[in-house]
């Protein structure tokens, strides 16, 4: 047992930082070692590791040189009293901007009394332009690129409508707003508008006794740029940038999960879907049941856009498969052909062998895109049932989402 929390997290450094994507791969996920040294902490499979980041140097210093702040001046923080620098650093987030700021605007461009020449362009969170047609979207006088001398005007605008100012934050941060505004606030005003840093929660990618002392993670690194300056997600980038080189310390905690685990019962069958870094806890599930050895079988579905690169632990997996752990892998490429394939096309291809794995009592996991992949793995049991099961649809959807899910508790998920 350990006392290692979020507000008491354990110090840890990073051991191993790697790149998992082959060349010409259009991402960036990486594995990352963390080392427990004499902490105490312990995991289970199917447990998150909780990260505190900070904010990227070259952001804190467009903003102190944007406003002209003293980085050295005395700040009281909700961590107590810091310089400038610091709190920017550490205790906000300060790489994207929050609606509070936005909305404070109306009232800083009325006190500054200015009128400056402002271009407002909105676009749309899939990157499409916005067309004539797409205008009735937008508050009166925000079409897109048309130039305005009336920011107050602007201004208004944008904060009585939630989904301008979506759009307006989605393309750009607190510099790019209070150069376009040519706003200034004091390093109080601006603390008190800005987000607290918070921590990001990633999947555990190994077992504990499989790897003695460390905690393993597969990452998507966040990247993106706009108006010319580089940007992206705030825990990703510090991971990928600034931990790697320096080898400082980074603040970890377990976020243990009480749903997400393996059948106790070491003969059950397990199904496996985690395309993308969704592979990350199924990784460690097959190395806690090769450790454990049992006699359930293992069935994993995963797929990315590209096999020569994004076939992330291909030794390992292959390994499983030569050694009998691994009783099936399935692929979905999304991307190594004309049509998409995805890992719910391959579950319906397998649903027969699937629906037998079910009524011999399997386990069903899913783990990664929570928005589009979760819900169309969903539906695609529900298809399942339906066509293999010979159950109605109602049938079907109870099956799959009261008998299977929250009686059965053997249909689970780890979704972000
Ligand atoms: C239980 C759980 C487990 C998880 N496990 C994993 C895991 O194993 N591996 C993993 O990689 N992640 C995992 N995540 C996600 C992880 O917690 C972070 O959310 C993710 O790494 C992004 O964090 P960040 O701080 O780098 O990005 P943030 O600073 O939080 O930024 C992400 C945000 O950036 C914005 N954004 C993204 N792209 C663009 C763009 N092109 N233009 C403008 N804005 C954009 C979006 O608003 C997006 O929400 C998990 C999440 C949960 C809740
Ligand atoms: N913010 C960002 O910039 C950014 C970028 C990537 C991922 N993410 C998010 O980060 C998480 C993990 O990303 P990741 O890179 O590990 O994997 P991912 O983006 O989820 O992609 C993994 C695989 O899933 C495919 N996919 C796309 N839509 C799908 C759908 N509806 N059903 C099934 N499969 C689908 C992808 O194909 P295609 O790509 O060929 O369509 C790809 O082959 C997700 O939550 C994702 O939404 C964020």
């Amino acid at each position: 047992m350990s006392d290692w929390s979020l507000k008491n997290p354990y110090m840890s450094q990073i051991t191993e930082n790697y790149v998992l994507n082959g060349k010409g791969s259009k991402k960036e996920t990486r594995h990352i070692v963390f080392a427990l040294g004499d902490s105490g902490l312990d995991y289970k499979v199917g447990d998150a590791l909780g990260v505190l980041s900070e904010n990227p140097p070259h952001i804190v210093e467009e903003l102190i040189q944007v406003q002209g702040w003293d980085r050295n001046q005395l700040v009281s923080t909700h961590n107590g009293e810091r310089d400038v620098y610091t709190a920017l650093k550490k205790d906000f987030e300060v790489h994207m901007a929050n609606k509070k700021f936005v909305q404070s605007l109306a009232h800083k461009v009325v006190a500054s009394g200015m009128r400056i020449s402002l271009s407002i362009v909105a676009r749309s969170r899939n990157g499409e332009e916005w067309s004539a047609d797409d205008e009735g979207d937008l508050p009166p006088g925000l079409s897109p690129g048309q130039p305005s001398d009336d920011p107050v005007a602007k201004v208004e605008a944008l904060v009585v409508d939630a989904k301008a100012i979506e759009d307006y934050l989605w393309t750009r941060d607190y510099v790019d707003i209070m150069r376009e505004f040519d706003v200034k606030y004091t390093p109080e005003e601006f603390l008190e508008l800005a987000d607290r840093l918070k921590p990001r929660l990633y999947s555990i990618a190994s077992s504990h006794d499989a790897h003695p002392g460390f905690v393993e993670l597969t990452v998507g690194i966040v990247r993106f740029e706009y108006n010319g300056r580089v940007r992206g997600g705030l825990c990703t980038q510090f991971m990928a940038d600034e931990i790697d080189t320096s080898g400082a310390p980074i603040g970890v905690f377990m976020s243990p999960t009480k749903s997400f685990i393996l059948p106790e019962n070491k003969d059950i069958d397990i199904i496996m879907v985690g395309p993308g870094t969704g592979i990350a806890p199924f990784r460690a599930f097959m190395e806690q049941r090769v450790f454990d050895g049992g006699k359930g079988r293992n069935w994993l579905f995963f797929g990315d856009q590209s096999s020569k690169t994004e076939f992330y632990y291909q030794e390992t997996i292959e390994g499983w498969m030569d050694s009998g752990d691994l009783f099936r892998f399935t692929t979905a490429w999304s991307r190594d052909q004309a049509e998409k394939i995805y890992v719910q096309h391959r579950l319906i291809e397998h649903g027969a062998e699937i629906w037998q794995w079910f009524e011999n009592g399997a386990y069903f996991y899913i783990c990664g895109d929570k928005t589009y992949m979760a819900k169309d793995v969903h539906r695609a049991l529900i298809s399942i049932a339906e066509e293999h099961g010979g159950m109605s649809n109602e049938d079907a959807t109870h099956f799959i989402e009261k008998t299977m899910m929250r009686e059965q508790k053997r249909y689970l998920r780890d979704v972000y």
